[in-house]
């Protein structure tokens, strides 16, 4: 016993420990051992294999979990399937009564949750009990009142209907609640599969489930490895796949999935930047650093994990940051006074490990507090790397435990380059007093989330994602919905249609085909100047009468990469206003229309459509492109409305430079179609247009050099088209590409796009571009931005 001389003396905090009688009588109700939730009934797994998971803080085992086979996921998508036409029938409202009762009775059974998660995650008490259980329930009542008003908020969509689900092991329950919350809103029902280490407030959430009577088969949990969710995310019945994890599997992910059309989600790895400027109160930032980096043991996709510093408070941070280290407390997660509490599991131990090892070899310095940290256990302590090179491994991996590396750096130019230094982009902490100075670094930084003076806060009305390699989609927020969602005239969309054309002559041959008198050859367009083919080749193209109309250039692998490097340097236009985008792209437009006749005749001679009906056709590109100068100023972000003392913008940016394989069996329309909007948000783009009628977009060239589109903007290359979209698609300057075509190329294109995560959007059904509901819209803006949140403290 501690006698009351020392007590005052250290000012030591006693133990305040959680009682775990609760959770323990609850387990041993089950015997700790549990089964799959599948269609509303506890199905023991068709092999009988059961796992076992441990107390990541004493490595005693806590229960047994079910493995499901390939078997058992067939049958709980079987029946998810069932399920979907009633959940989908009963409507908004009553999906919003069950999502309510749902938050309700998580946070009746709060301390139960709370006490659970500690123990099979590891994490104190006091985060599962005032962050993560709390914000559980935020998820389930935002997402009621979303269910709510879906019927007249978002008419025009649909639930995109069997949804599968994968989740980490760092937010148990919080992951399930951001994805199982929105999904169900919207009217999808889903197999969601839980980590292996952390299974049990799932399952828990399961029985939650069953008292508040959602229909059998609405949410299915199945628990088990990499292998469970293998044969969700290849199940042929699954519409829809949503990752939350590493960035090695996200990419396997995305490879598996590609050309079966389900829509994909994924949110994975970062290494986010926590950027301190000198005026920053510095008292401030330290505890801004803990909650950064040591919260959850830094097993936090967006840990502020680097530190970047400016030079002249550098040292003073650091040595405020080391004596708050040194009070930082870890130990049993349920000890309410505990900072600290385990890492997840053995393996992730020695990975932290590792890595902490070679980042002393490759000469970074170490510093631990001399802490007391419990030898049984998982436990690492608190650890900072000074003296790191932007360039190290532990710079620039994700290391997902309790290690901060700090870099420095002069002005605030250096702070973005170094922000910027890495592949990932989910989050970035700024810190300054100076606000001038807060929303300019903000708009730089490619990230998902932008926190200014704040860190690691996380609502339910915003968007979460990342950028570059930390994935995409979003969720939270209105933004999140649409990830759930689709346009309900996807369901009427027939087969890819045949364009009305000969295929351009290439069949024949190359310019050795014999011709007769016609037009000059059209080159290239790249970097605002008209460039000939790097191979010196050239196609005829044939007019509907089986006549040559003229030639394009032949492009290659060469000339992709020449445009590329042209629309990377036309930053401009992505700096540009809305207000600056909108009237070049009103005076391509007006410069269109001064040609009507010319363009016309090459839309009747391409297609064989008489003069009139060519008419009608440019008369809606003409139209079209008015529609995205209009939208160009018009498609706003929002302010979210999240609590503790924020207000979050929501930006919609430019995904940055943006490859689009324009529709072959249009010509002009679908370039304007599919290239315009994409300008209009302010990516530079590289188009590859029609091949069947690349000459309405060669004879563009000209109304884009009238129109003060700078150099760079839009590049267009021509030549065969599925090559060129493989050069596009494997690009790792290209941050997105659109692909509308025969199923094989969106396989090859989603594929292709795993190396650097880019986005893509690919459509392999037959679009009718001609109908503005379907070939113009906001789904074209969606797709043309990414939208950063960018959190500002606002109020009391
Ligand atoms: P992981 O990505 O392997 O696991 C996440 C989930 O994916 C788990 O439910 C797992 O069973 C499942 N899974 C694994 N392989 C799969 C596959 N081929 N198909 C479908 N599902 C699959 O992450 P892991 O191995 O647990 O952690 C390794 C590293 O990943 C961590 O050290 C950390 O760097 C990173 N990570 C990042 C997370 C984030 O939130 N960004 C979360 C978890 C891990």
């Amino acid at each position: 016993m501690t006698d009351i001389k020392t007590i005052f003396e250290t000012m030591d905090y006693g133990p305040a420990p959680e009682a775990r009688g609760e959770v323990d009588a609850w387990l041993q109700s089950h015997n700790r051992k549990f089964n799959l939730f599948i269609g509303g009934r506890w199905v023991a797994p068709g092999k009988k294999k059961y796992f076992e998971s441990r107390e990541p803080a004493t490595n005693e085992p806590l229960a047994q979990f079910a493995e499901a086979s390939k078997a058992d996921v067939d049958k709980a998508v079987s029946a998810a399937r069932e399920a979907l036409p009633q959940w989908v029938a009963m409507g908004g409202h009553a999906r919003a009564r069950f999502l309510y009762a749902l938050a309700r009775q998580i946070q009746k059974h709060s301390r139960l949750f709370s006490v659970l998660e500690s123990l099979d995650n590891g994490k104190p008490i006091r985060e599962s009990r005032d962050i993560d259980i709390p914000l559980v329930a935020r998820h389930f009542y935002h997402h009621a009142g979303w269910a709510q008003v879906m019927e007249t908020e978002l008419a025009d969509y649909k639930e995109v209907g069997v949804v599968g689900q994968i989740i980490p092991w760092n937010f148990p329950l919080l992951m399930l609640a951001w994805k199982i919350a929105p999904a169900l809103a919207m009217g999808n029902t889903l197999i969601l599969k839980p980590a292996e280490y952390t299974s049990a407030t799932a399952i828990l959430f399961g029985e939650i489930c069953e008292r508040v009577g959602l229909p059998p088969g609405v949410v299915n949990i199945v628990t088990g490895f990499g292998k469970t969710g293998e044969a969700i995310v290849n199940h042929k019945d699954v519409d829809k796949i949503a990752f939350t994890g590493s960035t090695e599997v996200g990419r396997i992910i995305r490879k598996a999935t590609s050309g079966t059309g389900k829509k994909l989600s994924l949110e994975l790895g970062g290494k986010s930047p926590f950027i301190v400027f000198e005026d920053a109160d510095l008292d401030s930032v330290v505890e801004g650093l803990v909650d950064a980096i040591w919260f959850n043991q830094g097993q936090v996709c967006c840990a502020g994990s680097r530190l970047l510093v400016q030079e002249s408070v550098q040292e003073t941070l650091i040595a405020k940051t080391k004596a708050r280290m040194e009070k930082l407390r870890i130990g049993d997660p349920l000890d309410k006074g505990v900072d600290m509490g385990p890492v997840v599991d053995p393996v992730q131990l020695k990975r932290i490990t590792e890595l902490v090892t070679l980042g002393e070899k490759e000469g970074a310095t170490l510093w631990q507090a001399e802490h007391s940290v419990p030898k049984n256990g998982c436990f690492f302590p608190p650890t900072l790397f000074t003296d790191v090179s932007p360039a190290a491994t532990i710079a620039q991996e994700e290391i997902f435990g309790p290690v901060l590396v700090a870099m420095s750096f002069r002005t605030p130019g250096e702070a973005v380059k170094l922000a910027n230094n890495t592949r990932y982009g989910l989050a970035a902490s700024v810190w300054t007093e100076n606000v001038n100075l807060a929303l300019d670094i903000a708009p730089k930084i490619k990230a998902g989330t932008i926190w200014v003076n704040c860190t690691n806060v996380f609502d339910a009305a915003s968007g979460f994602g990342g950028y570059r390699e930390s994935g995409f989609g979003r969720e939270g927020g209105r933004e999140g919905l649409f990830e759930y969602m689709k346009p309900k005239w996807e369901d009427n969309l027939g087969p890819l249609k045949k364009a009305d054309a000969p295929k351009a002559a290439k069949a024949k041959g190359d310019a050795s085909f014999s011709l007769p008198a016609v037009d000059r050859t059209a080159k290239m367009y790249i970097g605002g100047k008209q460039k000939r083919p790097d191979g010196g080749y050239s196609t005829p193209v044939l007019g509907a009468d089986g006549r040559v109309m003229g030639e394009v250039s032949k492009g290659n692998r060469k000339d992709i990469r020449n445009a590329v490097e042209a629309a990377h340097k036309a930053a401009g236009w992505t700096g540009a206003t809305a207000h600056n985008r909108a009237q070049v792209i009103y005076y391509i437009a007006e410069n269109l229309i001064a040609r009507a006749d010319e363009f016309a005749g090459r839309i009747a001679g391409a297609t064989g459509k008489d003069h009139a009906a060519a008419q009608t056709e440019l008369d809606l590109c003409i139209r079209r492109i008015y529609t995205y100068a209009a939208m160009a100023d018009k498609y706003d972000g929002r302010v979210h409305h999240t609590p503790l003392r924020n207000v979050t913008l929501a930006m919609p940016e430019p995904i940055g430079v943006m490859g689009i394989i324009c529709p072959d069996e249009i010509g002009l329309l679908g370039f304007i179609s599919t290239v315009i909007p994409a300008l209009a948000m302010g990516n530079r783009v590289v188009a590859i247009p029609s091949e069947n009628y690349p000459l309405t977009a060669t004879d563009f060239y000209q109304v884009l050099e009238t129109s003060d589109v700078p150099g760079g903007a839009l590049n267009i290359v021509t030549g065969p088209r599925e090559e060129l979209a493989g050069v596009l698609a494997r690009h790792d300057d290209v941050d997105a590409v659109w692909y509308f075509g025969e199923q094989a190329g969106c396989r090859m294109v989603e594929e292709a796009s795993a190396e650097n995560m880019k986005r893509t959007w690919t459509c392999s059904k037959g679009l009718d571009w001609h109908n503005p509901r379907i070939g113009e819209g906001e789904h074209f803006l969606r797709r043309a931005t990414q939208i950063k949140n960018i959190w500002v403290p606002y109020g009391e």
